[in-house]
């Protein structure tokens, strides 16, 4: 599906059926890092590749977290789905909260990945505008050679050069708008510390063992701090735990899924 939003074109994948899971996915990369979790039966999985990325067009301008929320809000409205599972990894997790602050009946349920609730530091954001003018002047090559020793551990990008590969060409297909856009969206998001005691869905955190980006300690501060939240660690993965152990994955976000399924 194609969806016209506020002058931004959103490419959405559609498949199965079931109550429905949205998976938002994180910086620089696209849909196409949930191929795995398409395999994860009885659900509707909709995936957006967010402006930018993917087969969504550049965006024209400037963007924001809570205006990529929107644009996840008019995708479930475009599919006919009132209230979904929200799941993001990384900067989908921090678009996941955005929407899950503004707009708490559309979300039946949140699955955050390898993310974190808090804003970036104020070195944090110098490097993002670092980041910009790298990109501005040599294009996203670099930011895919700096993120994949993050993406992935090190023994996967060795042992798996076919996922490596594909890690790293999803990147490389980033547009340099789209990444300048997401570089200064997250530069300039809000702390999403003081929704976490209010969300009342079920909250399932999975985070890789070895990520270095958002840490175990990142998803271990966010479960102490929502009502009802269950941690689970991918043992071996860093940054893309549900692309570098999809089978620990997948065990996990069924089992969760399950679980919340009565919310039909
Ligand atoms: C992501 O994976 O979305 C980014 O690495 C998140 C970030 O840089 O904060």
């Amino acid at each position: 599906m194609k969806l016209e939003q506020g002058g931004l074109t959103w490419n959405v994948r559609d498949e199965g059926s079931g109550p429905p899971v949205v998976w938002i996915h994180g910086y620089p990369l696209s849909a196409r890092i949930w191929d795995a979790q398409m395999a994860i039966p009885g659900v509707r999985h909709i995936v957006p590749d967010l402006p930018g990325f993917g087969e969504s067009a550049p965006p024209p301008g400037a963007m924001t977290i809570p205006g990529y929320a929107d644009g996840v809000l008019a995708v479930l409205d475009a599919a006919g789905v009132r209230a979904a599972v929200v799941a993001g990894l990384s900067m989908g997790g921090y678009i996941a909260l955005s929407l899950a602050g503004k707009a708490p009946d559309r979300v039946a349920g949140l699955l955050l990945v390898d993310t974190r609730e808090t804003p970036d530091t104020p070195e944090a954001r110098q490097k993002r505008f670092e980041a910009i003018e790298q990109v501005r002047r040599e294009g996203v090559r670099p930011i895919a050679d700096a993120m994949l020793p993050k993406m992935l551990t090190a023994h996967t990008i060795e042992t798996s050069p076919g996922t490596a590969a594909a890690v790293r060409a999803i990147m490389e297909s980033a547009s340099p708008a789209g990444v300048e856009a997401a570089l200064r969206a997250m530069a300039e998001r809000d702390d999403a510390t003081p929704l976490l005691p209010r969300l009342t869905v079920p909250v399932l955190i999975a985070c890789g063992s070895e990520d270095t980006v958002t840490p175990p300690s990142d998803a271990a501060r966010m479960k102490n701090a929502i009502p009802e939240a269950d941690l689970v660690l991918i043992e071996g993965a860093a940054h893309l735990s549900n692309v570098e152990r999809p089978a620990e994955f997948n065990e996990a976000a069924t089992a969760f899924l399950r679980r919340i399924g009565a919310w039909r």
